[in-house]
C-alpha cells in the first residue's frame, strides 16, 4: 500500500471493493464458461456418462457381419493427471448394412469379464461363467447366468466414413442397463 491510500481511507476502501467484486466475478464467470463449452461441444452431447469417440474408418469394418473388436481410446482424468489418449474399454463393432453398424461393449453384464467372440460358432461367449449371445448381443442360451444381452452403444457413421460410438458402461448383475456414473 502506498503512502496515499493510507492518507486516504475512502479510497482504500474503493480499491477493497473493487478487488472483492472482481474476484467475485471470476468464481461466477469461470464455473459458467466450462459448463457452455461442455453443454455446446457437440462430441461430448450423448446419453448422461456417454463419451462419443471415434473409433475406426467405416472401410476399416469388412462387410461380412463379423464383429471385429477395437479399443476405445480417449482423454481419462484423475485426481492429478491427464492421459491423453488412454485405453478406457473396448466394443465389438459389426457391419449390418453399407451405412450401418452395431456396436456392443465387450463388458459381460453377468460380473464384468471380457466377452469373447467364437468364430466357429459365430456367437459371443463369456469364459467366466459361460454365458453366450447372439450377434446382435441377445443372451443365447437360457442357462447363460447374464441377467441381459451384451450392452449395446449408439454408434454413428459421420460423414459416410467415421465410426463413432457413444462409449458408455453399465452396472453389472441387473436384468436392464443402469449407467456408471
Ligand atoms: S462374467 Fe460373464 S458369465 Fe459371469
Amino acid at each position: 500500500m502506498n503512502s496515499g491510500d493510507a492518507a486516504n481511507p475512502e479510497r482504500r476502501e474503493f480499491l477493497k471493493k473493487a478487488c472483492t467484486v472482481g474476484v467475485g466475478t471470476a468464481l461466477v464467470l469461470v464455473p459458467l464458461g466450462a459448463g457452455l463449452n461442455v453443454l455446446f461441444d457437440p462430441l461430448r452431447r450423448s446419453s448422461a456418462g456417454a463419451k462419443r469417440v471415434f473409433v475406426a474408418s467405416l472401410d476399416s469394418l469388412p462387410n461380412d457381419g463379423i464383429p471385429r473388436k477395437f479399443t476405445i481410446l480417449a482423454s481419462r482424468i484423475d485426481a492429478w493427471n491427464k492421459f491423453p489418449n488412454a485405453a478406457i474399454g473396448a466394443v465389438y463393432l459389426r457391419r449390418t448394412g453399407e451405412q450401418k453398424v452395431e456396436a456392443l461393449n465387450v463388458v459381460c453384464p453377468h460380473a464384468g469379464c471380457f466377452v469373447d467372440y467364437k468364430s466357429d460358432i459365430k456367437s459371443f461367449f463369456c469364459p467366466c461363467h459361460n454365458s453366450s449371445f447372439a450377434l446382435d448381443g441377445a443372451v443365447s442360451d437360457p442357462k447363460s447366468p447374464s441377467p441381459r444381452g451384451m450392452d449395446t452403444l449408439d454408434v454413428q457413421v459421420v460423414n459416410g466414413k467415421e465410426i463413432w460410438v457413444a462409449f458408455q458402461n453399465f452396472q453389472t448383475g441387473h436384468a436392464v442397463k443402469i449407467p456408471v456414473a
